[in-house]
């Protein structure tokens, strides 16, 4: 079967503030969008890439993609549309995998994207990067003060990529627009139907780059990163 690479990569970095979208900053010398299809394709030689753009983007250049078969689809209004118009456009089997991966994740590990795509194959309601929660959560009141804290327990982050047959994954999505669900990553859609997708524990490391001061935190990551695989 086909491994299937969606990587949604259409927004537009509200939160960033820059000049352009988060996507196309450049750090430790190469555009985030350059590093992330490195890493996925350092891993993943063998997968189909889906590349979710903006129609409006002028900043995208082709060079920067290391696969060799790869297509690019529109983005939607909001993440789950931009992983809709990719998973209408290709031309998948119902058991091929499709993994989702954040542009905005350059920091994922070679190690960390093997595994998971043995855990989406593995697994019948597909898999996820997870990271269990280190800090102690409170429950806000309405006056802005704590009203209790919360057991951690048992609480996990999700990453990305997830991973799913793509029939599976077809089907959530497809349930959630339909009923006009707010998703904000694949497995919750996948849980709605009562499925329940492997968590697998990932490395903390796999920062998400949203606000300004995540760029320096993903370059020194890189910097680290850079530095064990050399010793
Ligand atoms: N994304 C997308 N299509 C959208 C919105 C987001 O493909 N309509 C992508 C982003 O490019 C990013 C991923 O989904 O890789 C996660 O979204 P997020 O981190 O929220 O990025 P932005 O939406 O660009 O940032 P912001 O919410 O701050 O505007
Ligand atoms: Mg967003």
């Amino acid at each position: 079967a086909t491994t299937w690479l969606i990587v949604p990569a259409a927004g537009q970095g509200k939160r960033m503030g820059a000049a352009l979208p988060k996507q196309y900053l450049t750090l430790t010398g190469a555009p985030i969008l350059a590093i992330t299809l490195a890493r996925l394709h350092a891993a993943l030689p063998h997968a189909r890439l889906v590349l979710c753009l903006d129609e409006q983007d002028r900043w995208f250049d082709p060079a920067w993609v290391p696969f060799t078969r790869w297509q690019r689809v529109s983005g939607g209004a909001e993440r789950m549309d931009s992983v809709l118009n990719a998973l209408q456009a290709i031309d998948a089997a119902g058991d091929d995998v499709v993994l989702v991966h954040d542009v905005a994740r350059p920091c994922v590990s070679v190690e960390d994207l093997c595994a998971l795509e043995q855990a989406a194959k593995q697994y019948a309601g597909g898999a996820l990067l997870a990271m269990p929660v280190a800090d102690t959560m409170k429950r806000e009141s309405r006056d802005g003060t704590s009203a209790r804290t919360e057991s951690r327990d048992g609480l996990w982050h999700a990453l990305t990529p997830q991973g799913f047959r793509y029939a599976l994954l077809c089907q959530a999505l497809g349930h959630a627009r339909k009923h006009e669900t707010l998703v904000t990553d694949e497995a919750s859609a996948v849980e709605a139907l009562g499925h329940r997708p492997k968590l697998v524990s990932g490395r903390r490391d796999n920062l998400k780059v949203t606000h300004p001061d995540d760029l320096a935190l993903a370059a020194a990551i890189l910097a680290a990163q850079r530095e064990q695989s050399r010793t």
